[in-house]
């Protein structure tokens, strides 16, 4: 199975997508998660990408069509895929498109997380990760269970991105709007669009994404 997540920033693309990689033995594609792993090595397109994350505006569409290149031909044949961030733009979906077609591989669901901006400008300014790990935490949704302590490898450490302030996160928002939610017609008119009400509580979001991926 191959999915793209779609949807606005702090929707709860990642936290789906971590879900999905234990239940269905998916791989997590994430761009995000790329250009900071690039931008923490310090090379050259790590670091242009930084300055363009920090203030909340995409990176060039040839940079993020090179990344999942390189991991789409990374996968084992068969290993189905979750595109988390990515498409943002339509000259990215047509570049996946053209991927996909090529390795003979084609798209099975898109799923729309649906959340309103000021729930997603909370849940964006009080998210924080393990620096060990990578669980993800949130303030008021989802403190590890022992306070200061990683539930999942007990480190102590914890770090938040640098675009998860409100400024950054206001302009992710008007960039979100303009250039990808254009998207949603995009998947919608190719039958592959499911929405789904990101505003429910993580269960109940994940319960609804398995039914959308029974839909025939
Ligand atoms: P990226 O890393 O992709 O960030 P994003 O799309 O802004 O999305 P987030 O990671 O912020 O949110 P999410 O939807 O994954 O939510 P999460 O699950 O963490 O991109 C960052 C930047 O990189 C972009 O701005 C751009 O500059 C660049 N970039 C990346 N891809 C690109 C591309 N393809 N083209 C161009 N540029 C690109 O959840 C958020 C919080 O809410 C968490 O704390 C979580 O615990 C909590 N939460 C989640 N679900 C729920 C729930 N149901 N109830 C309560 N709390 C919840």
């Amino acid at each position: 199975m191959n999915l793209i997540l779609l949807g606005p920033p702090g929707a709860g693309k990642g936290t789906q997508a971590q879900r999905l990689e234990e239940s269905h033995g998916l791989v997590q594609l994430s761009t995000g998660d790329m250009l900071r792993a690039a931008a923490a090595a310090g090379t050259a397109v790590g670091l242009r990408a930084k300055a363009l994350m920090d203030a909340g505006n995409l990176v060039p569409d040839e940079v993020i069509a090179e990344l999942i290149g390189d991991r789409l031909d990374q996968l084992d044949a068969g290993q189905g895929f979750i595109l988390d961030g990515v498409p943002r733009t339509t000259a990215q979906a047509d570049a996946i498109d053209a991927m996909l077609a090529q390795k003979g591989r084609r798209l099975d669901r898109v799923i729309e997380l649906k959340v309103d901006d000021e729930l997603l400008v909370e849940r964006v300014t009080g998210r924080f990760t393990c620096a060990n790990c990578g669980q993800g935490y949130h303030d008021k949704f989802k403190r590890p269970k022992d306070e200061g302590k990683c539930d999942v490898c007990g480190g102590t450490d914890f770090k938040r991105r640098s675009d998860d302030n409100e400024d950054a996160m206001r302009a992710r928002l008007q960039v979100y709007y303009k250039q990808t939610a254009p998207l949603l017609d995009y998947y919608r008119a190719r039958g592959k669009l499911h929405s789904v009400d990101g505003m429910a509580d993580m269960e109940d979001v994940a319960r609804e994404i398995e039914t959308a991926l029974k839909v025939a």
